[in-house]
């Protein structure tokens, strides 16, 4: 595989553009609007920036990695592409339209593959017309830093697309598991609870939310705690996630809590917006 092609320019689909750039790839990005394609070329020359100014890169190699990335708002320049993988907003009707697109203008023996976290793959390969065709490639935030990556498996897919998709996250230097298509796969069936049961505890008056955070890295040696993590990733990003899987199992354990869904609507989404569990200097 020498060619990939993402749909979608957000935090995901930029990563992975990111580290696949690194590695050598030739990359398709393809943004659904100007602004957002404009935001992608500086968060990713932003973090390639990043590691020039520590010393961890060279300039040429940053250089050699952004001309690897085509920038673009035409999703058929995908056409050539050895695998496509959708990192778009986590909407069915939305991901439905990219897959039959790309059933239209790929290579029938280029790989198709989803970055979704909380989405059923078998509901969007049963309105594809080969329904062997697509796979789970899921990420974590941040791409580049993060080693491990979730291969998803319906009861459709063909063992071929299978071991292309394993093969190609190995060739990004990250760490494959094979999960089957069940909402949160392992990494977020493990996560949400934690990061779920922070949010209420938080809501509750239980405890800060510095000494919620402390409490995971110091009492259980996470790299960050769960609060500070749900800024980083963004509140309406879990909040559409736990309530997708929420309506599709009623399962207790996935219910969002009142306090995410009132931040959210509030416009309290992390980072991006400068306020979550923190406040952030824009
Ligand atoms: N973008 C790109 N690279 C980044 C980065 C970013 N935002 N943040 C850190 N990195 C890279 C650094 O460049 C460095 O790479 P190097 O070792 O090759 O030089 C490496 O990550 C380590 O970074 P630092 O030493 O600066 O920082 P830390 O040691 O504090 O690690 C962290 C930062 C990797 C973000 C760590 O805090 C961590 O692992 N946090 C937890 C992240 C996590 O749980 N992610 C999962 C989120 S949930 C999810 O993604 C599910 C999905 O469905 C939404």
């Amino acid at each position: 595989m020498q060619k990939l092609g993402i749909i979608g320019s957000g935090s995901m689909g930029n990563g992975i553009a990111q580290t696949a750039a690194q590695k050598g790839y030739d990359v398709v990005l393809v943004a659904h609007r100007q602004v957002s394609l404009e935001k992608a070329q500086k968060s990713i020359t932003g973090s390639l920036q990043k590691r020039v100014d520590k010393g961890k890169m060279a300039v040429e190699d940053m250089n050699a990695a952004l001309a690897k990335i085509d920038f673009t708002l035409e999703m058929d320049k995908v056409a050539d592409c050895d695998i496509v993988i959708e990192a778009i907003a986590e909407i069915i009707e939305e991901k439905i339209k990219v897959f039959t697109k790309l059933e239209e203008i790929c290579r029938p023996d280029a790989i198709l593959a989803t970055n979704t976290s909380s989405l059923s793959l078998t509901d969007i390969a049963a309105a594809m017309k080969d329904n062997t065709r697509l796979v789970g490639i899921h990420f974590f935030n941040p791409v580049p830093a993060m080693k491990l990556v979730e291969i998803v498996k319906t009861e459709t897919v063909s063992e071929d697309v299978l071991a292309a998709a394993k093969a190609f996250a190995e060739s990004l230097g990250k760490t494959t598991i094979t999960a089957k298509d069940t909402p949160g796969f392992v990494v977020n069936y493990l996560q949400y609870p934690f990061r779920l049961n922070a949010m209420r505890m938080y809501g509750a008056g239980i405890a800060s939310a510095e000494d919620i955070d402390t409490a995971a890295k110091l009492g259980l040696g996470h790299p960050m705690g769960p609060l500070e993590l749900q800024d980083m990733v963004g509140l309406d990003i879990t909040y559409n996630a736990t309530k997708s899987i929420y309506e599709k199992t009623h399962e207790p354990w996935i219910q969002p809590p009142q306090i995410l869904e009132d931040m959210v609507k509030a416009g309290k989404l992390g980072r991006k917006t400068g306020e979550g569990f923190y406040k952030y200097d824009k």
